[in-house]
């Protein structure tokens, strides 16, 4: 057997195995055609592990007919892949639907299977992306037919496979392969089915200006349940969830990854039932999704990126982190050191004219910044958030000439220039909303429901996509634009499209979503060097499915350094820290009123991507001068932070008194820790940061980087020569009574061997 080959059937035991570098994942088709799933975890050698399912009576649930009189077979207390509906198996299923007779049994059965190398693609919907074998990336395909022999309505069921990086991505293509119309009424795209449960779920929860913050509960007897039907992936719970041992910790322990990559309603579940079995399952929220499938229609399922940890939560983080910046997000990005950007929104909101912005521009170089970003209000009649929205022509009030002038001016300055955009939205007091009144969602007979005094356009509809496609490229058309954010201020409700019958209403909340695709790529395969910044009333869109048009997103709208804490660390667990928005803002903080100093605000923007958010022309010279600093050493350090390995080394829900994190260099040569200390107390016990993943037999020079005025510290300017082993397990000394918020970084460098 070769251990390097991602998908391998076995014909004599009908099991197919796929195998990532440290992990297998297997399934076997049984004797009556039943596609069961046998194992997910820690790699295996063997083949077949199908002695796992318990051939026991289990009273009161149903055989299948093909069964005889075999009590012992049960869809319900075997492991399914694709679990039936109303066919014995009563857990969560995989599909439900109404056949055209009316009845709403499906039983997929094993047809055939291809097994080719490289990644599927999907129709109409971004998923991972192969590198053609670029660096020795070794990716393969399964495809897994299963047929109703009743209905033949059928299902794909796609795989891909990466070795190199852990993950096994899986989604679903429905086919009606019958004479009637089906109504398609939920699909996961993935399920899986653990023999056994104990298993804690850890999901990422919030609301605006509070995302992404980390719970962690045991998936107990009935359905754990997270999800959105707010029409996005929103900022209440994000699409990506993990199931874990319950003693996993950041180091040790097994840990499964599971990210939709969706920017719509979603789902997932966790169900442990009274055998101990748990099902997993992950896709679009049911929740008023209904899809019509005539005869010979099809229907795809989004992508869910699966991974599998058995080193603890903070592998599988950069398993996530991996594959996130190395198969979802534009390559060309990618590899780029990002610009420092400074943005209009937080000084300035909807007032300002192109002098005082030529003038923040102008001063905002003393900081670093390379980019200005000019946010909302240069549109319209965009004065507040009361109007405006959809006319995306430029108020000549406001700036004469135009964007390109504008645009031109920045430049001349030295620097990029960047806009912002939110073009899925309209406000009624606009010309847009005067003349196309039914391009907005609304249920017939009632009033939409106002959101930021906005209504959703319909992005089901095919001219409104292409009304919006023509808009935006013709602004970016007109001037020299590097960069846009994409923003997105509301929730979706009303759902209900004039361009569609009432039978196809079911289907709105998804078209919508597969518009905003095909305006995404409308705009950015036309503007393959613009840089796309997502946004949505801060992180409330951040999935994979964004990542994929979007290299960065706006984190939140909490710029307050310590809020962001513990934004960012529940980001983390999934997405890389380049694709975190992060900027430095003004203190007292505009949301907490909250005072850090300058330094740990600077510390935690780098966190991320680096950039700032207030009005230059207010700073001192001297915190302008300090900026100058930070900006330099990010730059500095620019690729290490964007490509590098991440640790959590602690959290911000520890009962300790700081937060640490760490960022090393793939090859293990350079490393940096940053501690901000979230507490205080006196005469307390001394803080040690242990940093995580060194080589412990080498060597490593330790430095504190000094800001500002730490230049004037003893402290900042030692350098330490210490072993891996010593910073592993000893760690590094904080400094005792280090004020509320004040912050850390370190520089570890390892000694060459002479
Ligand atoms: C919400 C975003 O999150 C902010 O950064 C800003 O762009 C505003 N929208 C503008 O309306």
């Amino acid at each position: 057997m070769n251990d390097r080959i991602p998908v391998t059937y076995d014909a004599e035991r009908g099991t197919f195995t796929l195998r990532t570098a440290n992990t297998a994942y297997q399934m076997a088709v049984t004797e009556y055609g039943h596609l069961l799933h046998l194992y997910y975890g820690e790699t295996l050698p063997d083949n077949d592990v199908s002695y796992l399912i318990p051939r026991v009576i289990r009273s009161h649930e149903s055989n299948p007919p093909e069964a005889g009189t075999d009590r012992t077979y049960s869809l319900c207390a075997y492991p399914q892949e694709f679990s039936s509906n109303d066919a014995g198996d009563y857990r969560i299923p995989s599909i439900e639907l109404v056949n055209g007779d009316g009845s709403y049994a499906f039983v997929g059965k094993y047809v055939r299977h291809r097994i080719y190398d490289g990644k599927y693609s999907l129709d109409g919907m971004p998923s991972l992306f192969a590198n053609d074998g670029k660096d020795g990336e070794n990716v393969r395909t399964l495809e897994i037919d299963l047929e109703d022999s009743v209905t033949h309505v059928g299902v794909t069921l796609l795989y891909g496979v990466f070795f190199d990086k852990d993950v096994i991505t899986r989604s679903v293509i429905v086919r009606n392969g019958g004479d009637s119309g089906i109504r398609l009424q939920r699909i996961m795209s993935a399920s899986i089915d653990f023999t056994a449960g104990d298993l804690d779920m850890i999901e990422f929860f919030g609301h605006h200006y509070v995302e992404r913050q980390t719970d962690r509960k045991r998936v107990t007897h009935g359905i754990s349940e997270i999800g959105s039907f707010r029409g996005s992936s929103g900022h209440f719970h994000n699409p990506f969830a993990i199931l874990c041992d319950p003693d996993t910790t950041e180091e040790r322990g097994g840990a499964y990854g599971f990210a939709l990559m969706y920017s719509g309603n979603f789902v997932f579940d966790a169900e442990l039932d009274g055998y101990g079995q748990t099902r997993a399952a992950m896709g679009i929220h049911p929740k008023q999704f209904e899809f019509l499938l005539e005869p010979g229609d099809t229907f795809t399922a989004p992508e869910v990126v699966m991974a599998y940890s058995g080193e603890g939560l903070g592998k599988l983080s950069r398993i996530y982190h991996d594959i996130f910046r190395g198969n979802v997000c534009p390559s060309k990005f990618v590899g780029q050191d990002r610009p420092v950007l400074i943005n209009s929104w937080e000084p300035f909101r909807f007032t300002f004219d192109t002098q005082k912005l030529l003038e923040t521009a102008r001063i905002s170089k003393e900081l670093g910044a390379d980019m200005f970003v000019l946010d909302d209000g240069w549109f319209g009649d965009r004065d507040s958030e009361r109007a405006g929205l959809g006319d995306w022509t430029v108020n000549e009030k406001k700036l004469p000439g135009g964007i390109n002038t504008l645009a031109d001016s920045i430049h001349e300055l030295g620097m990029k220039f960047g806009l912002w955009f939110e073009p899925e939205m309209v406000n009624e007091d606009s010309d847009l909303y005067r003349s196309h009144p039914d391009w907005c969602l609304r249920v017939p007979g009632r009033a939409p429901s106002r959101s930021r005094h906005q209504l959703c356009l319909d992005l089901s509809r095919d001219d409104v996509c292409d009304h919006l496609i023509r808009t935006v490229n013709a602004i970016l058309d007109s001037g020299k634009i590097d960069y846009v954010k994409w923003d997105y201020n509301r929730y979706v409700c009303d759902v209900y499209s004039t361009a569609y019958p009432p039978s196809r209403q079911g289907e709105i909340y998804h078209r919508y979503i597969l518009g905003l695709y095909k305006i995404l790529d409308g705009i950015i395969s036309t503007h393959p060097d613009i840089l796309f910044e997502g946004c949505s009333g801060g992180g409330g869109r951040y999935d994979g499915a964004m990542l994929a048009y979007f290299p960065q997103i706006w984190c939140s709208d909490n710029t307050d350094a310590p809020a962001r804490l513990t934004i960012q660390y529940g980001t983390s667990f999934a997405y890389p820290v380049c694709t975190m928005g992060a900027h430095v803002s003004v203190c007292p903080n505009k949301r907490t009123k909250r005072t850090v100093p300058l330094k740990t605000r600077a510390l935690v923007a780098m966190h991320g991507t680096f950039g700032y958010e207030l009005d230059p022309a207010v700073m001192t010279k001297e915190e302008r001068e300090e900026c100058a600093e930070y900006t330099q050493f990010f730059r500095e350090h620019a690729s290490l932070i964007r490509t590098g390995d991440y640790y959590r080394l602690a959290s911000p829900y520890d009962d300790r008194l700081y937060t640490a994190w760490q960022f090393t260099s793939k090859d293990g040569d350079e490393s940096l820790v940053c501690a901000v200390t979230t507490d205080v107390s006196t005469n307390d016990k001394v803080s040690y940061v242990k940093p995580r993943g060194l080589d412990k037999n080498a060597f490593y020079t330790v430095r504190h980087i000094a800001f500002g005025n730490d230049k004037n510290d003893k402290e900042y300017t030692e350098e330490r020569l210490l072993s891996g082993a010593a910073l592993m397990n000893i760690g590094i000394m904080l400094p005792l009574s280090a004020p509320q918020y004040s912050s850390f970084l370190l520089f570890l460098s390892r000694k060459k061997k002479a």
